[in-house]
């Protein structure tokens, strides 16, 4: 297991999204919170729609959301899948999946069933058709090892949908000598890591990737699709 972040040309340092205790305590202390920093990053609801739309759901799929957090697209998910579909979704944190039961509890979504684990322990006894990962893969400790694992999840023909965010190449000049405190701040709330190439990891797993971006080339939606 990888516990060390390399940040660009400077020694390797310890990761503490390694320890899937630390990830979820700080979770837990921002869950009533975490609408704030979807503010203040403004993060455009226009990705969270198409990402969800380019999950292709279909009555009676089975969904998987990793690090489902609030749930912020649950009712969106669960509605098209229908009486027959299914929807998991799986988190680490307590605090946040508090928050995802409430909106569970509030649109009656009687499809959706919410897990409290590490997704690394998900082993679902049948592939599902579609996997989100809503502004998750940059809080993992280890994004490649969670990437292929829920890459075996999924039925050939199915889809994985990766929303997330990076720091636009044409900020980098500007965001360099921010780049400590930009750290330094995502450590301490979301838990977002500036260093991390997600489009690299996402390429390393051999579908046929489609991306599309919002606000510049801050948000993307990438839609792998596995093949037969
Ligand atoms: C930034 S939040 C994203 C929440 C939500 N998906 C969204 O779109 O806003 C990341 C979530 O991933 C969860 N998470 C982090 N590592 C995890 C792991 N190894 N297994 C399951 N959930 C994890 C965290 O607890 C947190 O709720």
């Amino acid at each position: 297991m990888s516990s060390l972040i390399r940040t660009t040309g400077k020694e390797a340092r310890p990761n503490p999204r390694a320890d899937p205790r630390w990830v979820a305590a700080r979770f837990d202390r921002i869950a009533r919170s975490y609408g704030l920093f979807e503010r203040l990053f403004m993060v455009p609801g226009q990705c969270r729609k198409r990402a969800v739309e380019r999950l292709g759901i279909r009555e009676g799929h089975r969904i998987l959301d990793v690090g489902i957090g609030h749930g912020p697209q649950l009712l969106a998910i669960s509605t098209p899948a229908g009486d027959q579909g299914r929807v998991v979704g799986v988190d680490l944190s307590t605090g946040m999946l508090d928050r995802a039961r409430d909106r569970i509890r509030e649109h009656d979504l009687w499809n959706v069933e919410l897990r409290h684990m590490n997704i690394l322990d998900h082993h679902p006894i049948e592939p599902y058709d579609a996997v989100l990962l809503s502004f998750a893969l940059s809080s993992f400790g280890e994004p490649a090892r969670v990437l292929d694992h829920v890459w075996r999840c999924i039925r050939p023909g199915g889809r994985l949908v990766v929303l997330d965010a990076q720091i636009p190449p044409t900020l980098k000049w500007i965001t360099r000598p921010l780049m400590p405190a930009i750290r330094w701040f995502l450590e301490r709330t979301v838990l977002g890591d500036p260093d991390m190439r997600p489009l690299e990891h996402l390429a390393d797993l051999g579908g046929h990737m489609e991306v599309e971006w919002f606000r510049g080339r801050t948000y993307f939606v990438a839609c792998i699709g596995k093949l037969r």
